[in-house]
């Protein structure tokens, strides 16, 4: 999940740490909504096969377990309710998001205990985690070497890690041919559907678009995800790719839809987006993930765990 084209030079740490928590901090409100995010059994189906994909077979059930950078509260939240985890700690540098996330948990009859912090510096202590664990975050976070080492640090021996929703580098490069494509196609699109052009295009909720330009700082290769890991001493390392003609399919809608409008998208147009991309996920999942080598998918998943 890009949010924005990575910057073409690489920015202070500082300057992208703030970025992050601005931009994040001004989304929270509409993400959930803008993400097509869920909390039902769609949700909970989605993130519960992502985390056992990225592990590789079954999910077990997880004690104390501590997301980061959990934004709404999408893989908290939903392995709470599917009893994946017992008890979540979720965390993310934007207050904003963790706000969403306290509102969503509420909603939702849940508890969760949130702590505004950077991924590079848990304050947590040491071997007090069972699973930590995320989604779309690492390649938000400026020195990774020093977020692994933390993630060590605070799971206690044997315990699990899993990343998923990180963009490959290759996947990210082949996402530009439709995102290309859509954008030649976006003005016969609105005339489709009567739909107005975007006043604000490119707004991420009442985020700011320059500060997205800066908020992803990596694309991977899976085997650079890896050395990440296995630098900071985690162990049973392993990268995974996943959705290739799903975030195809995803992409040429979504910059089709940032061109027009919102209130002018039909909403039958929005249920055929996310049923066909159900769809488009079902037919990675049985063709091509597995067959095909991690680097082209566009999301790359990464688990292992600290050895006992
Ligand atoms: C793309 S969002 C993903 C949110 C959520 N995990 C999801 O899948 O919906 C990335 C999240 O990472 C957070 N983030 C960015 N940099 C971070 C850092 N250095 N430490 C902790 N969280 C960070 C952002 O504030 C944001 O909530």
């Amino acid at each position: 999940m890009l949010t924005g084209r990575m910057a073409a030079q690489p920015l202070p740490a500082d300057v992208i740490r703030d970025a992050n928590t601005r931009y994040h901090d001004d989304a929270a409100a509409h993400y959930d909504a803008k993400w097509g995010i869920d909390y039902g059994e769609i949700g909970r189906t989605q993130v519960v096969g992502k985390l056992a994909k990225a592990l590789g077979g079954d999910v077990p059930r997880f004690g104390r377990a501590l997301e980061i950078g959990a934004g709404t509260g999408y893989f908290s939240l939903n392995l709470l309710q599917a009893g994946v985890i017992e008890e979540a700690v979720a965390t993310d540098i934007s207050p904003g998001m963790l706000e969403t996330l306290q509102a969503n948990a509420r909603t939702l009859g849940l508890e969760v205990e949130t702590v505004a912090c950077d991924a590079e510096a848990l304050p947590f202590e040491d071997a007090s985690f069972d699973l930590v664990f995320g989604h779309a975050v690492l390649h938000h976070i400026p020195d990774l070497g020093r977020a692994f080492r933390e993630i060590r640090r605070v799971l206690r021996p044997g315990g699990t890690f899993a990343f998923a929703g990180e963009p490959s580098r290759l996947g990210d490069r082949l996402a530009q041919v439709p995102k290309r494509g859509a954008t030649l196609l976006a003005p016969l699109w609105r005339a489709a559907l009567r739909a107005r052009p975007a006043r604000d295009p490119g707004r991420h909720g009442d985020a700011d678009p320059e500060l997205g330009e800066i908020v992803d700082v990596h694309a991977f290769t899976p085997d650079e995800l890896a050395r990440h890991a296995r630098d900071a001493g985690l162990d049973a390392v392993r990268v995974r790719g996943e959705e290739l003609l799903a975030n195809w399919f995803g992409w040429t809608n979504r910059t089709l839809e940032a061109t027009a409008e919102p209130d002018d998208v039909p909403m039958a147009w929005c249920r055929y987006a996310f049923h066909g991309y159900l769809l488009f996920q079902a037919l990675d999942r049985r063709l091509l993930e597995g067959r095909l080598p991690a680097a082209v998918f566009y999301n790359l998943m990464i688990a292992g765990r600290r050895a006992a």
